[in-house]
C-alpha cells in the first residue's frame, strides 16, 4: 500500500506510514502565482492500493479541493483502489436542512469524493448527530473509527483522575464518555444539550443540563468529539463547577480551536485539555496514526 499526505496531514502521514512499515509517498503540492494549486504524484500507483490522508481541517475547502486533485489524478494514474482518509470530516455538521435553501454540506461533499474516483472512505469520531452511521453520507465503504480508547487510555495512565466520573455534553457524546470511562474503570454519564440557532446566524445559543448526576468533590472527564467555538465545553465545565467538580479535564478527538476557543476553555478553569493529531494544535498530544494504520492492515 501506498500512504500519500496532502498538506493538511503530512505529519500525520508519515506517522502511519511508519506504523505500517512503509514509507509515505512522494507527493508534489504548490501554487501557481494566482493560487491555483499545483499537483503532481511522484510515485507509480498503477494497480497499488493508496491511503490518500488529508484531514478537512481551519481551511476545509482549499483542503477538500486539494484532496479532490488528488484524487482524480491517482484514478487517472491506474491506482486499483483509493481510500480516502479524513481523520476530521468537515461539513459533517450541516447534514440537514435546518432552514430551506441551505446546502446539504456533507451530503454534497461525499458525492464531490466519490466522483473524484474515492473506493472507500475512513473517518474519526465523524459527527453522526442526527444519521448514526457515516454509511448514510458516502455510497461507497465507509468507516467511522474512534481515538476516544486512546484518549482514554492517555487519560488512565497521564492525568490519572482521582473518584473520576466521564461526562458527555450532550446525548451523541454518550458514547465517548463510555469508551473513555471503560479505560479509567469509572462511570459515566450525558449532559443534555439544547442548541438554538437562529435562522440567518451561523453561531448558536445553548443550554446545558446536568440532570442529577453527583459530581460534588469528583475529578470529572469531559469527553467530546468536536471543541471547535468551546461553547459546548465551557457550559459543561461551568454546569460540572456548580454541582462541585474537583478538577476537570477534557479530552477531545478533533480541537478545531476557532475563535481562540483554547484561551476560553482555559479561562473557564480546567486543569487540562487533550485533543488529537486528527487536527494539528497546541493540544494535539494524543496520535491517531496507530487507529488508522491498525484499519487499513485489516483492508478497508
Ligand atoms: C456537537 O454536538 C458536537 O459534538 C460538539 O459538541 C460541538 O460541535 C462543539 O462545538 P462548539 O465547541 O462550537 O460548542
Amino acid at each position: 500500500m501506498i500512504v500519500l499526505g496532502g498538506s493538511a496531514s503530512t505529519d500525520l502521514a508519515n506517522k502511519v506510514a511508519k506504523e505500517l512499515g512503509e514509507k509515505t509517498g512522494q507527493i508534489e503540492i504548490k501554487r501557481f502565482p494566482d493560487g491555483e494549486k499545483y499537483i503532481r504524484v511522484h510515485e507509480d500507483v498503477k494497480g497499488q492500493d493508496v491511503a490518500l490522508i488529508q484531514s478537512l481541517y481551519r481551511t476545509p475547502d482549499d483542503y477538500a479541493f486539494e484532496y479532490l486533485l488528488i484524487a482524480d489524478t491517482l484514478r487517472d494514474m491506474g491506482a486499483a483502489k483509493i481510500i480516502g482518509v479524513t481523520p476530521y470530516l468537515a461539513y459533517a455538521r450541516q447534514d440537514s436542512r435546518f432552514y430551506p435553501g441551505e446546502a446539504l454540506s456533507s451530503a454534497a461533499v461525499a458525492k464531490m469524493f466519490e466522483a473524484a474516483g474515492t473506493t472507500s472512505l475512513l473517518t474519526i469520531d465523524c459527527h453522526l448527530h442526527r444519521l448514526g452511521d457515516v454509511g448514510k453520507v458516502f455510497k461507497i465503504p465507509a468507516k467511522n473509527l474512534s481515538a476516544m480508547q486512546r484518549l482514554g487510555q492517555y487519560a488512565r495512565d497521564t492525568l490519572k483522575p482521582k473518584n473520576p466520573i466521564v461526562v458527555g455534553p450532550d446525548e451523541e457524546a454518550e458514547q465517548w464518555a463510555g469508551t473513555v470511562a471503560k479505560e479509567l474503570d469509572a462511570e459515566h454519564t450525558a449532559f443534555t444539550k439544547k442548541r438554538i440557532r437562529k435562522e440567518g446566524e451561523t453561531e448558536s445559543k445553548l443550554e446545558m443540563d446536568t440532570g442529577d448526576v453527583e459530581l460534588q468533590g469528583r475529578d470529572v472527564v469531559i469527553a467530546d468529539d468536536i471543541i471547535s467555538t468551546g461553547g459546548t465545553i465551557i457550559q459543561a465545565v461551568k454546569a460540572s463547577k456548580r454541582k462541585g467538580a474537583r478538577r476537570i479535564f477534557v479530552l477531545c478527538t478533533h480541537p478545531v480551536l476557532a475563535n481562540a476557543a483554547l484561551n476560553k476553555i482555559k479561562a473557564a478553569g480546567i486543569a487540562k485539555v487533550i485533543g488529537t493529531d486528527t487536527i494539528p494544535s497546541p493540544i494535539s498530544t494524543v496520535s491517531v496514526a496507530p487507529v488508522i494504520a491498525a484499519a487499513l492492515k485489516t483492508g478497508q
